[in-house]
């Protein structure tokens, strides 16, 4: 059996093109979902599934990511001598029981590029993926990193993949699985990098978390580059199928939606449900919205 998984990469070097000019000089992976930056929650949730050390994929332009994780002790003294005390609970998260740490991706080559920067940091553990700019459940409340870790320890495959089910419509803005079975946890039989509705073999879609053994070096440094010159995760992993090995999916649950940040569209649902379920704030939103949506009829 394999020992539990206490190390996670979050890559976050990516140019988050498709949110300029939002992005152009901070990461994408610091725009703020209602009171905190995306990537706090991506944080958050990995402490709470059992990770104690991150690893950052960062590239140029992310310098803001390490500073946020700092503890900023001027801050703490401002707060307390112009009589904030309150607002210093907001800054509980630098107390994270976490040891970070930061590589850096020199050239933008895409996930699967990302990824194999971690390769001496991880060495021969399993390991857990998240990226940096999706959150998994509302205010990152998922334990489905728990839930795949224990399906990586029962069944030793070579790599766990979360997957969301979303509209057939939608299938080509994401990675669709061949599922080769039923249930909560299953094995994956293909991957298809956003096929047309036509070809998608399922509408399971994979959900920004994984989680890999050490196979998967292996294979990104077979994984041919893509007709963009980046190296593709799910191209990797296809090669561990292809080579015989056993790739299993984890649903997540009707509580978990993914929130990817990666475009206007679905940045903006986020920021609505989640500034809508603020605990202080959310009902008066929701009033003032429907005080507007009464008055636009
Ligand atoms: P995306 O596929 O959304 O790519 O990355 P992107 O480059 O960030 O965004 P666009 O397409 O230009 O708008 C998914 C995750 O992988 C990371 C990103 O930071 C994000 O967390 N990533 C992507 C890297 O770390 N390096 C890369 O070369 C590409």
């Amino acid at each position: 059996m394999n020992p539990d998984i206490h190390i996670a990469v979050i890559p976050v070097a990516g140019l988050g093109t498709r949110l300029l000019p939002a992005t152009k000089s901070q990461p994408k992976e610091m725009l703020p979902v209602a009171r905190k930056p995306v990537v706090q929650y991506v944080v958050e949730e990995l402490e709470a599934n059992g990770i104690k050390q991150i690893l950052f994929v960062t590239g140029r332009g992310k310098t803001s990511i390490e500073n946020h994780f700092d503890f900023d002790h001027e801050l703490m003294r401002h707060l307390r001598e112009t009589g904030k005390e309150e607002l210093i609970q907001e800054l509980e998260y630098e107390r994270l029981r976490l040891q970070f740490f930061f590589t850096r991706q020199r050239k933008q080559k895409g996930l699967g590029d990302a990824i194999a920067y971690a390769r001496h940091f991880t060495g021969a553990r399993p390991f857990v993926v998240a990226l940096g700019d999706s959150i998994v459940g509302l205010h990152a409340s998922s334990r489905v990193v728990q839930r795949m870790v224990r399906a990586f320890r029962e069944n030793n495959p070579a790599c766990v993949i979360a997957l969301e089910e979303v509209p057939p419509e939608s299938v080509s803005q994401y990675g669709i699985v061949k599922p080769g079975g039923e249930g909560e946890v299953f094995p994956i039989l293909d991957l298809v990098e956003k096929p047309s509705p036509q070809e998608a073999p399922s509408a399971l879609a994979i959900a920004a978390r994984y989680v890999l053994s050490p196979s998967i070096y292996e294979a990104l440094e077979e994984t041919p580059t893509d007709r963009r010159g980046e190296i593709q995760l799910t191209d990797a992993i296809r090669i561990l199928l292809r080579q015989g090995e056993k790739v299993l999916g984890v649903r997540l649950s009707s509580q978990e939606r993914r929130y990817d940040i990666g475009n206007f569209q679905s940045y903006f649902d986020a920021f609505v449900d989640f500034a809508l379920s603020d605990p202080q704030l959310g009902s008066q939103l929701r009033e003032r919205l429907e005080e507007r949506f009464r008055e636009d009829r």
